[in-house]
């Protein structure tokens, strides 16, 4: 944030004064110094003496400025992501009574950045060259007089001269005053260019592939994963093997941390595999066209995020050119379409910013929608339905049913009756697959699946007389 915001107009700062600045700078020198070189040759040696002190001054000047500059735009980068991270993490803080805390933080790193605004200031003030254009001038004068007497020049000449050299002070200034901005520029022209070719995480091929032809089967060939790259021996994704045929569902279990969401991240390429590859209809996903590929699948994520925008905008995000029927049709399968009309706008009510007038349950549905609009050829859940009601989740589980006859589905979920009408089923177990079946054949052969269901059966029987 504060690289597009402040440090971007760091630069323009530079390019506008201080580049005029530059330019004024240049030819006021040029100009006066020339006319002085005409009126008195001699006296213009002054400057020539001058010269070396100048370039010492400033070259001094602009060494102490450079870590300055660097440490102003650092500081003001560290405060702006504090204040923002504080103002959306707000209710934590409230919740924490982490407020004073909080405030107190911000007084150091606000009080850190004063001290290095007012040493800048400091060393401003101490813009020795300013005090060799005076002196300049004061020699000038002197000499000039001497000349005078002498009958060398004449009385106008030695004031023309003089004024020539108090024209100096302007052009000494701004100089050193583009010079400053330059180093701040800088520091953040460098450290917005470090962004800019900050490596994506994937990479477009050369040549992509448009996905024309969709299908929707995926196979996975031994692959493996870990977030910090080739280096580690962590997987997070550790030898998968897998294949899901087109049009199936496929439900993935694991405990916490297991890897199920990086395994649907990879589907999405967000990232690569470390090792092994991903096809989809027969295609590598490296060589295929990102658009193409992210366009032909709805994601309902984990972290639902919403825009701070009208909840028809939210649904029709991916196809804005949605009409309100297709929109409605996509929310009645989300099963979203009677709580957005009990609102007063109905579908143009603000969700606020990230969703936060909405409950947990109704974001959920409405990203449902959003995902389904689309009408992609892979669908993945992950975790979309936790925050649902059983009954709901039914009704969802028909609908969703009815259009999923001819897309891929991966749903992440610990809700059995999803998981039991599943095509297949697999099992994550710290990055390995360990199982993979349907519900019949892993109710039988894998110890974890039946912990899993077991948890349900050894609840005991209703007391009698309480009604279901
Ligand atoms: N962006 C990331 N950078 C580094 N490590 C990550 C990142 N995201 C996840 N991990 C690590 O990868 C592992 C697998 O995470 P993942 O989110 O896939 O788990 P999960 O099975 O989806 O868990 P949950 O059921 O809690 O959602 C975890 O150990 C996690 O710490
Ligand atoms: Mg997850």
């Amino acid at each position: 944030m504060a690289r597009a915001t402040y440090d971007t107009r760091q630069m323009n700062i530079f390019i506008s004064p201080g580049l005029k600045f530059l330019l004024e700078g240049f030819f006021t020198i040029l100009f006066s110094v020339s006319l002085m070189i005409y009126i008195s040759p001699k006296l213009t040696l002054i400057l020539v003496f001058a010269l070396p002190f100048y370039i010492i001054t400033i070259y001094d000047f602009n060494k102490k400025l450079q870590p300055i500059s660097k440490a102003q735009v650092e500081q003001n980068s560290r405060l702006n992501e504090f204040l923002q991270e504080s103002v959306t993490g707000i209710r934590i803080i409230r919740s924490f009574v982490k407020e004073d805390e909080e405030i107190n933080y911000f007084d150091i790193q606000a009080d850190k950045l004063r001290e290095i605004n007012t040493q800048r200031g400091i060393l401003s003030t101490k813009y020795y060259p300013i005090l060799i254009t005076i002196l300049v001038i004061a020699f000038s004068f002197l000499w000039g007089s001497f000349e005078v007497t002498k009958g060398r020049i004449s009385l106008s000449q030695l004031v023309s001269f003089v004024m020539l050299a108090m024209t100096l002070n302007s052009p000494t200034w701004q100089l050193g005053w583009a010079s400053t901005q330059f180093q701040i520029g800088m520091a953040a022209a460098k450290r917005i260019y470090n962004m800019k070719t900050r490596q994506e995480y994937v990479p477009e091929a050369i040549i992509p592939i448009e996905w024309l032809e969709t299908k929707g089967e995926i196979v996975f060939e031994n692959v493996s994963f870990s977030y910090n790259g080739n280096n580690t021996n962590e997987k997070t994704l550790d030898r998968i093997d897998l294949h899901v045929p087109a049009g199936s569902t496929i439900a993935i279990i694991g405990s916490p941390g297991s890897g199920k969401s990086t395994l649907i991240k990879l589907i999405m390429r967000f990232y690569d595999p470390t090792e092994g590859r991903i096809t989809i209809d027969g295609i590598d996903l490296r060589e295929m066209s990102l658009s193409s590929l992210r366009k032909n699948i709805g994601a309902i994520e984990q972290d639902i995020f919403l825009f701070s925008k009208t909840i028809r905008e939210n649904i029709a995000y991916g196809k804005p050119q949605a009409s309100q029927e297709e929109i409605e049709h996509a929310a009645k399968l989300a099963q979203a379409h009677d709580f957005i009309m009990s609102f007063e706008e109905g579908y143009d009510t603000i969700v606020g910013e990230r969703g936060v007038k909405l409950s947990g349950g109704q974001k959920q549905r409405i990203a449902i929608a959003r995902a389904l609009l689309g009408n992609p050829k892979i669908l993945i859940f992950d975790d979309a339905s936790s925050a649902i009601d059983a009954e709901t989740e039914r009704e969802i589980q028909i609908a969703i049913a009815n259009v999923l006859k001819e897309r891929t589905t991966f749903i992440i979920t610990h809700r059995l009756a999803t998981i039991k009408n599943a095509d297949q089923i697999i099992i994550l177990k710290k990055g390995k697959l360990v199982a993979h079946g349907t519900h019949i054949e892993l109710i039988q052969s894998s110890i974890d699946y039946r912990r899993l269901f077991e948890r349900f059966s050894e609840l005991p029987p209703l007391k009698t007389g309480v009604k279901e």
